[in-house]
């Protein structure tokens, strides 16, 4: 008898556990679709610009398009569905983390300076069907020094653009494999959707 109840609680708390988990997997999947598409996006061009017209064309993209293009992104997106870069050395003024961005962003940043190892994305509950996930935008590739590296390496022709558009640019600085601040995608889960999901999971047990 005593048995039997243990299990009876067990597979309870199994069951609990996948209806929490279930919408933070969909959030996830649609977060990653998304940054695939900003990367495709916004690296693409960058590096069709550089390579075709040089750096300084790919530097006025970045600084005079990118954000609008981010826009229309999320306009194609939906509702359900928003993206953005943040940074605290941010460049563009609206790229500064909100109050409940700070403490993942202090975290990838700490991770950093631990020497452990960077995970893909954390997750953030936001309430009970919306998520932030955020992936560490990291130095990645040598291009990324020629906007970001030590100011005085930086093209001056580059420099001037980013002084014209940006007052108080704090994006210089930063070393090859450095976080440079992350890419938020806040996920609204549909009630609808969550039931579907959760009747298949049931079905298929
Ligand atoms: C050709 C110049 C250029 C290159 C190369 C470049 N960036 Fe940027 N980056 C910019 C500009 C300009 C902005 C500001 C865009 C805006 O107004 O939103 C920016 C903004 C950002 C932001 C948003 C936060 C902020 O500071 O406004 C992140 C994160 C970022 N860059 C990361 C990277 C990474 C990582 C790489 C390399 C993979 C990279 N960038 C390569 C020019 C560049």
């Amino acid at each position: 008898m005593k048995k039997n109840l243990i299990l009876l609680c067990l597979c309870i708390m199994l069951l609990a556990d996948d209806t929490v988990l279930i919408p933070k997997e969909i959030a996830l999947q649609n977060a990653k679709h998304a940054v695939h598409k900003l990367h495709t996006l916004l690296s693409s061009t960058v590096k069709t610009k550089y390579r075709q017209e040089g750096p300084l064309s790919a530097a006025k993209f970045c600084a005079l398009e990118s954000y609008s293009k981010i826009k229309e992104m999320n306009k194609k997106l939906g509702s359900n569905i928003s993206i953005k870069r943040i940074s605290f050395f941010n460049r563009n003024p609206n790229a500064y983390p909100q109050k409940d961005e700070v403490n993942i962003l202090k975290a990838f940043d700490l991770i950093e300076r631990s020497a452990a190892y960077m995970p893909k994305e954390i997750v953030q509950a936001m309430g009970y069907n919306t998520y932030k996930v955020y992936f560490p935008a990291t130095m990645s590739s040598k291009t990324c020094k020629k906007c970001h590296g030590e100011k005085s390496i930086v093209n001056p022709k580059i420099q001037k653009l980013f002084e014209d558009n940006y007052p108080y640019d704090k994006a210089y600085g930063f070393k090859s494999g450095e976080v440079r601040g992350a890419v938020v995608v806040t996920v609204k889960i549909e009630d609808n959707n969550i039931n579907i999901e959760k009747r298949n999971e049931n079905e298929n047990k």
